[in-house]
């Protein structure tokens, strides 16, 4: 009988592309999202795409009830992927409560209703804001780099919520964890009928960008050119979210196959596993904005304009325990990437 996982957060931006990576794995899936961030359509991209439907309730996580319901209904689940949280950095400084309460409240209520109907594996969607900005003797960023103080509000849900899982599992034996952290997450699917829609201005540079070439936006505001880095501009790890999509499945197939751990970090929490998912290439935000005019032929009008309160320099991953414990590697190219993205912005805009 094909697995069944549930995927909080499934018609979101990498829910949803870690959805059809999913399906086309041949598991069965079932979306729980309230749509805060997203809509309906995504489940008809999914559908497009992989010739079936996935299953979705559309429930707040934030809603106990309504979620045990799911539970009850879809039980027995072999595995939950928790992506459902709100993400927008600035935002969170403004809103702190807002993201101490959803995205704190959404994990407690997922892992009761795991204990509860004896779920017992879960991969969480943490990220590369849990480093900070590493010294260099870390860099690329290690799975063993120190956690930091968190920069937003957002970035500490996602540090309060590793520790959450940590003191579950060592509370919960049956409980076995994977902590996926990512680096920047870009690009669309190939067929474009998934891919990133950000409601109003953008915050993440490859949206504007290609909301820039579409037309959307006037011109592209690159913050600071002062850095130490090569060009001046800032240093990530891109990585594209369809390679990124099918980290999850590997670590799914991970948890239910039983295999043994090979880190166990803290020593305390054996049955939890944390990853680097990047592509081990940092990239300046000058780098991304050529490349997209050159594989693109879309001029980006851009101006230098003062450092973004916050920014980190440069960080970018190893991602060498994932290729090797996971036996994943994120080997799209760049350029594809990119026209991926801009692919993507065409289509919702109807641009020929
Ligand atoms: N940038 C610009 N202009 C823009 C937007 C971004 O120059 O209009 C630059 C930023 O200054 C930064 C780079 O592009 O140097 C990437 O910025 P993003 O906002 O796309 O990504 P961040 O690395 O700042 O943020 C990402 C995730 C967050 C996460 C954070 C951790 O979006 O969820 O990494 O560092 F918290």
């Amino acid at each position: 009988m094909a697995k069944k996982v549930l995927v909080t957060g499934g018609t979101g931006y990498i829910g949803s592309h870690t959805v059809v990576s999913l399906m086309e794995g041949g598991y069965e899936v079932v979306i729980v999202d309230n749509l805060s961030n997203s809509n309906r359509e995504v489940v008809d991209g999914i559908a497009a795409i992989t010739g079936k439907r996935p299953i979705l309730e559309e429930v707040d996580c934030l809603d106990k009830q309504a979620l045990t319901k799911v539970f009850e209904k879809h039980a027995p689940l072999d595995a939950v992927i928790h992506f459902a949280a709100s993400k927008a950095v600035g935002e969170s400084v403004e809103k702190p409560l807002l993201y101490y309460r959803n995205n704190i409240g959404s994990l407690l209520n997922v892992l009761d209703m795991m204990l509860r109907f004896g779920v017992h594996h879960i991969v969480f969607s943490s990220s590369c804001t849990v480093y900070g900005q590493p010294d260099k003797e870390h860099l690329p960023v290690s799975e063993l780099a120190p956690v930091q103080k968190a920069l937003s509000p957002y970035g500490h849900t996602k540090q309060v919520n590793e520790d959450i899982l940590y003191a579950a599992a060592y509370a919960h034996k049956e409980l076995r964890v994977t902590l996926l952290r990512y680096f920047n997450p870009i690009g669309a699917h190939p067929s474009a009928l998934i891919g990133e829609q950000p409601n109003g201005v953008p915050n993440n540079l490859l949206p504007f960008v290609t909301q820039t070439a579409a037309g959307l936006r006037d011109k592209l505001r690159v913050f600071g050119n002062d850095y130490h880095t090569p060009d001046g501009s800032c240093i990530r790890d891109y990585i594209y979210v369809v390679d990124l999509a099918k980290a999850h499945v590997k670590a799914v197939e991970r948890m239910l196959s039983n295999a043994l751990q090979e880190t166990i970090t803290p020593p305390d929490a054996e049955r939890v596993e944390v990853f680097n998912l990047g592509t081990g290439r940092g990239l300046s935000v000058l780098e991304i904005v050529n490349t997209f005019m050159r594989v693109t032929g879309q001029n980006i009008p851009y101006e230098i304009v003062g450092r973004r309160e916050g920014d980190i320099e440069q960080v970018w991953a190893s991602p060498e325990k994932a290729n090797r414990v996971l036996g994943w590697k994120a080997e799209t190219p760049i350029e594809q990437v990119l026209l991926s993205a801009w692919n993507w912005e065409k289509r919702i805009r109807h641009i020929q």
